[in-house]
């Protein structure tokens, strides 16, 4: 009930207005979100590269209303993997994409802009040895990302998407995509969804999981197994080792901030253990979801107000 309100207010002006006006706010999204800068996504991306973890870098942002905006916020992500060059992280970072921070939303043009705009952020990501993973939002965006998704693959076929594993539709998708050199996020999916396309409970959600995952490890592509659920994990690797699959074939991923032990116990046993890291000034929608996911965290956010 606390999620649904929560992720209502995620798409409400007003409630940003309010939350957003908080000064305590900023020192609970910290905890999620990376820095505000490309300085702060490159130095959080060498921190954790250090420590032997992957990185996927998102340009926080979403439903951009304007071209000019869309232009930008490809940009920025040309900037950031230029600025991340020198390090030479190659696959150990790859960025995260929104289509509708890059135009998807513009009416009848979205799909055209999206499309040219992902496809400068995939040449910047191909010249810096990368690759990009498109982020999957509301469930009337899904025909629209995956046909972005296949055009992009044409020429840059190493470019990957999430797949929500509470959609109805999405154990079709993941066999559409588990074939050879095929790139899937498998997440539970974040979104307020109706009834009428989504999983509802959570037991329910979980096992939708693990259907579509074992689809993606019986494929031929490359599954990114993105959970922060001991269980979902557990299965995974069951199903690895009856599928035959060898650490490297697979990896895990989880959110910057976010179980950071089970992050690195998952890197210190040999698996690629990738951190989807947010940085940007428009953390509101994530920040939101964030909470939406783990009552905890309002309790946390809550406390932030009366503590120092
Ligand atoms: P679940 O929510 O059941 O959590 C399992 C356990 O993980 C909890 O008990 C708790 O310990 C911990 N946990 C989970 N969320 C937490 C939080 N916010 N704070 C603290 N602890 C938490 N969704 C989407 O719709 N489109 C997308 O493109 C993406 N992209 C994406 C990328 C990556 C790398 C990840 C990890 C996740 C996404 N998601 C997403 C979000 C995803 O759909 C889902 O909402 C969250 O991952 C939470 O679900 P879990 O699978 O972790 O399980």
């Amino acid at each position: 009930m606390l999620g649904s309100l929560l992720l209502a207010g995620s798409r409400s002006a007003l409630v940003r207005r309010a939350v957003s006006g908080f000064p305590v706010t900023r020192k609970v999204v910290n905890r999620f979100v990376a820095g505000e800068t490309t300085a702060d996504a490159v130095a959080a991306t060498r921190r954790l590269a250090a420590a032997g973890l992957a990185v996927t870098i998102d340009h926080l942002g979403e439903e951009t209303r304007d071209a000019a905006s869309a232009g930008e916020t490809a940009k920025a992500y040309v900037a950031l993997l230029e600025a991340l060059q020198p390090y030479d992280l190659g696959h150990r970072a790859e960025v995260s994409v929104k289509l509708s921070a890059v135009g998807q939303a513009l009416g009848a043009d979205g799909d055209r802009i999206a499309l040219e705009n992902a496809r400068v952020i995939c040449e910047a990501a191909q010249a810096a040895g990368g690759t990009v993973t498109l982020d999957m939002e509301d469930h009337t965006t899904v025909d629209s990302t995956l046909g972005i998704l296949r055009d992009l693959r044409a020429d840059f076929p190493a470019t990957g998407v999430a797949i929500q594993a509470y959609l109805f539709r999405s154990e079709g998708d993941c066999r559409d995509l588990a074939g050879e050199g095929s790139r899937v996020r498998l997440v539970k999916g974040a979104y307020a969804e109706p009834a009428s396309v989504a999983h509802q409970k959570k037991a329910d959600v979980d096992k939708a999981y693990v259907r579509a995952l074992r689809i993606l490890m019986e494929g031929r592509g490359y599954p990114m197994i993105a959970t922060h659920d001991d269980r979902l994990i557990e299965i995974a690797e069951t199903l690895a080792e009856r599928c035959g699959r060898a650490q490297g074939t697979y990896e895990y991923q989880m959110l910057y901030g976010i179980r950071t032990d089970k992050q690195e116990a998952l890197a210190g046993a040999g698996h690629t253990m990738r951190v989807y890291v947010p940085y940007g000034d428009d953390w509101y929608g994530y920040f939101m979801r964030r909470l939406a996911e783990r009552p905890a965290n309002i309790a946390f956010f809550l406390r932030s107000f009366t503590s120092k």
